[in-house]
Formats: C-alpha cells, sequence, structure tokens
C-alpha cells in the first residue's frame, strides 16, 4: 500500500473550490460496510456534503446475502459473476440489502462528532428488467439496469439530500429484481454525469500496476485484458465499471480500501490521494470505421430498423463511405456507430447512421458520439450540420440541434433524402469562430 499522506488544511483549501457543487457517486460493497468503521464513513459524508459536493451513495450487499443463504442452507448458483436469483434469494437480497441502507441511514442521520445530521433519502431511483435468458440459463431475478431517474435524484440532490441506492429495483409490473450494485452505481454516474465515482471495497486495488496509482483508460483497459484470467471476476467487474463510466463522461474513478480511516477525504484532498485512480480521455473510445467494422454496423442499423427506430437506407454504399464512419468501441465491442458525411466545399455535413447498440443505451455512448461528430464538424469550420431523424428530436435538441423544413436544408445534403411524411430534419448552425 502507498505512503500515508497526512491531510493538510492549505491542502484541503485548495481542493474546496474544484469540488463545491459537483457531484460524486460512492460506491460501498457489502462486503467493506462489514469491515469499516461507520462512524469515521458517516464523518467524510458530512464532510463532503458540508462542502456542498451533491453525494449519492449505492451501496451493495453480495457478502451479506451469500452469508445469509449458506446460513439458512440455500444453495445459491453462480453463472461467471452472475448469481442466479430464484425467488428465496431475491427474498433474503431484499432483507440484506434494507437492512444496509438502514444501517447507511442511521449513521449518516447521526454523525456523532459533528452533530450534523444529513438529509438521506432510499427509494426507488431506477428501473430494473430481467436479465433474461443468456445461453439456455434463465437468471430468473438477477436483473439490470433499464433506466435511471436521474431526475429525481438530482431534485432531492438540490434540496441537500443524499440519496441512497441499494441493488433492488423494480420493473413497470412492480417485480422486483437484483442488479449488480457495482453496475448501478457506474449508470449512476454516467446520468448524473458525476465528476467522480469513488468505490469503497474490501480490497486494496493500490499495487494491481507497477506504475503510479494513476492509470488512464486505455492503461486500465490493457491491464483489464492481460489479467483476466488471473484475477478474481469481481475485480474485473469492478474496474470494468470504473472505466464505463470514464469512458462515458465521469471524469475520474477511484478505488479506495474502505478500511482506510479517512481514505475518501485523503483522496479527495491530498495530492497523492488514498487509492488507484482513473481518469478518462472523453473521446478515447471513439475511433475511425474499418471496413471489417461493416458487418457489425449494418447488424446494429438492421436491428434498430425491425424497431422502426430507425430507417435504412438501401441505397447505402458503406465501403465506399466508410471513411465518413466513426464506432465507439469497448474492449473489442462495438457498442455503437456514427457517420459525417461533408461536404466541406459547400460548407455543410449531415449527421448520420447514429446507432447504439440496445444493450450498450443510456450509458451515454450515443452523447459522446454526437459530440464527437459536432467537434469535428467545428473543426472543418463547417457552417450548418443536418439530420434527419424519426423518433429522437427530443435526444438531438440537448446538443442545440432545431427542428427545420426540408426545404431549408442545403441541396448537396438533401439530394439524397427520401421524403418522409414522418421524418423530422433537424439542424445546427456554427458561428465563424467554432462556437
Ligand atoms: C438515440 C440513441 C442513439 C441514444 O443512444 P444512447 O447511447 O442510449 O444515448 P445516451 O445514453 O447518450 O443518452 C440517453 C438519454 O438521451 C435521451 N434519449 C435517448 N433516446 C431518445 C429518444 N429516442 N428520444 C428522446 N430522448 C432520447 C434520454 O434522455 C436518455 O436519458 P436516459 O438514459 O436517462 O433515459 C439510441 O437510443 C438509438 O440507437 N436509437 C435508435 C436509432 C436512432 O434513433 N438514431 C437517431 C436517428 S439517426
Amino acid at each position: 500500500m502507498q505512503h500515508k499522506m497526512e491531510l493538510n488544511l492549505s491542502d484541503i483549501l485548495r481542493y474546496v473550490p474544484k469540488f463545491q457543487g459537483k457531484t460524486v457517486v460512492i460506491f460501498v460493497s457489502g462486503a467493506a460496510l462489514e469491515l469499516m468503521d461507520l462512524n469515521n464513513f458517516a464523518q467524510q459524508i458530512a464532510i463532503l456534503s458540508s462542502l456542498s459536493i451533491r453525494t449519492v451513495i449505492v451501496h451493495g450487499s453480495r457478502y451479506q446475502i451469500n452469508l445469509q443463504a449458506t446460513k439458512s442452507g440455500i444453495a445459491f448458483e453462480e453463472q461467471g459473476n452472475y448469481r442466479i436469483t430464484n425467488l428465496e434469494i431475491l427474498e433474503i437480497a431484499i432483507l440484506e440489502s434494507e437492512k444496509l441502507t438502514y444501517l447507511i441511514r442511521q449513521y449518516l442521520s447521526n454523525t456523532f462528532s459533528t452533530g450534523l445530521m444529513l438529509k438521506t433519502v432510499s427509494g426507488p431511483f431506477f428501473k430494473a428488467k430481467p436479465l433474461g435468458v443468456i445461453g439456455g440459463i434463465d437468471y430468473q431475478r438477477s436483473g439490470q439496469v433499464e433506466k435511471i431517474y436521474s431526475q429525481r435524484i438530482q431534485e432531492l440532490l438540490d434540496l441537500q439530500y443524499i440519496p441512497i441506492l441499494s441493488a433492488i429495483g423494480f420493473d413497470a409490473q412492480g417485480q422486483a429484481y437484483n442488479v449488480r450494485s457495482v453496475e448501478l452505481a457506474s449508470q449512476v454516474a454516467v446520468s448524473l454525469q458525476a465528476s467522480k465515482l469513488v468505490l469503497l471495497l474490501e480490497d486494496d486495488y493500490t499495487n494491481l500496476s507497477s506504475s503510479a496509482n494513476a492509470l488512464e483508460l486505455a492503461e486500465l483497459e490493457e491491464l483489464i485484458k492481460q489479467n483476466q484470467q488471473k484475477w478474481p471476476a469481481l475485480r474485473s467487474e469492478r474496474l470494468r465499471a470504473g472505466l464505463m463510466a470514464c469512458a462515458n463522461g465521469v471524469e475520474r474513478a477511484h478505488f479506495i480500501l474502505g478500511t482506510e480511516q479517512d481514505g475518501l477525504i485523503r483522496e479527495f484532498f491530498t495530492q497523492t490521494g488514498a487509492g488507484l485512480l482513473i481518469s478518462g480521455d472523453s473521446y478515447r473510445f471513439v475511433r475511425s470505421a474499418t471496413i471489417q467494422d461493416i458487418p457489425k454496423i449494418m447488424e446494429m442499423m438492421q436491428n434498430a430498423n425491425q424497431l422502426g427506430e430507425f430507417r435504412l437506407r438501401q441505397e447505402e454504399d458503406f465501403a465506399k463511405k466508410i471513411d465518413d464512419f466513426f464506432v465507439f468501441e469497448l474492449e473489442g465491442k462495438i457498442c455503437g456507430s456514427i457517420a459525417l458525411h461533408s461536404f466541406e466545399k459547400d460548407g455543410v455535413a449531415e449527421l448520420a447512421a447514429l446507432v447504439v447498440e440496445a444493450k450498450y443505451r443510456h450509458l451515454g455512448v450515443g452523447k459522446k458520439l454526437v459530440e464527437f461528430i459536432i467537434s469535428r464538424a467545428k473543426k472543418q469550420t463547417l457552417s450548418t450540420l443536418y439530420l434527419s431523424t424519426t423518433r429522437a428530436t427530443q435526444f438531438f435538441k440537448q446538443f442545440g440541434f432545431e427542428e427545420t423544413d426540408i426545404d431549408e436544408v442545403h441541396p448537396m445534403v438533401s439530394q439524397n433524402w427520401i421524403r418522409e411524411r414522418n421524418a423530422k430534419i433537424m439542424r445546427i448552425a456554427f458561428s465563424a469562430n467554432g462556437s
């Protein structure tokens, strides 16, 4: 473990303005909760809160569920790193998760030495869906996150509440599912566009790499790949959750040993920190497409086309236009695609072929791809970017696209378009200075 850095008041003062008003998602594993000093944890959260850092806590309960199932003589099956959650296990998962949420709320509402009573709230902050049947195995009540209710969380943060999430979520019919808590934390951090995802764990990750305890995403990705066979699956899963968060807009992920006294505060307010730090380069996962990517791009488009989300252009010759295409790739898997068809002489371009594979949606992939294309269009000093969409007008409005009429579209762009009654045309104009 690295040398412990003493907290120094002038350091703290230097860092405070950087974090004020920022959002931080803190994940605590069930095993860490079992081992750590909860008074110290509560005090550290109280410090963050009193510095106006918007804090969300997500906790796991894997350790407690396994312990309770073993005590009750209930066998549970695991496939890879997924537990098959039958109804008996679900009942234990609900009880253990509730107990831990209660425990955290109890400590936070009574931060003894400070006299601060933090306002906490727990509740349904995400919608779950079943993991389903994979490779012929029915995962029953093991679930995945369908949607984070980010607006609800933001509203509570505005009111200075600390939302606390466990890994139990409900689907539209009110059925409960147990999702993977670390994935939930990562997705909450992405949906809130948090500046940090902090993971308080029962293990020390500071010695995973021989280099300093600060890794860039590509280094972490490589490290996970190299150690895939050697490491426990849980470690790879946690690091991947940090990777996914940073690849999708969260500035940093920190992995800290939960039992480290004041670990959270030292990570925030000292230069060397207390744990392993991952930082992201925002477009690192977007790359130019190659001919080899065409089948996957086609497959994503055809799937979206079948669902009526996307109109596949029959006439499109991908191979000829491959230089216009970009893909979002994570750990060798293509999660989404986009194209920029530019008519540089005329100063205009079309944003097209934006599709994100269903299982990677709501993670910020689509947003990242659009931001990438906008930044590219600006670099090419284009004046206007157009697109045509049937279902995603609201999605594009967040970037500044406005609806327009097809007759207003530059003919170089509209010449290949088929006029569709339900298609909306949108445009975004850039000023000469690229803003
Ligand atoms: C639209 C699309 C690219 C978004 O990809 P994504 O990776 O899920 O997007 P992000 O994670 O960056 O952003 C998600 C947010 O955008 C908004 N959003 C996503 N799809 C939307 C849609 N069709 N309409 C309105 N808003 C939408 C939501 O606010 C969503 O927030 P949530 O995650 O809290 O629900 C994806 O849904 C897709 O591939 N759809 C089918 C093809 C398509 O419509 N392409 C665009 C026309 S060319």
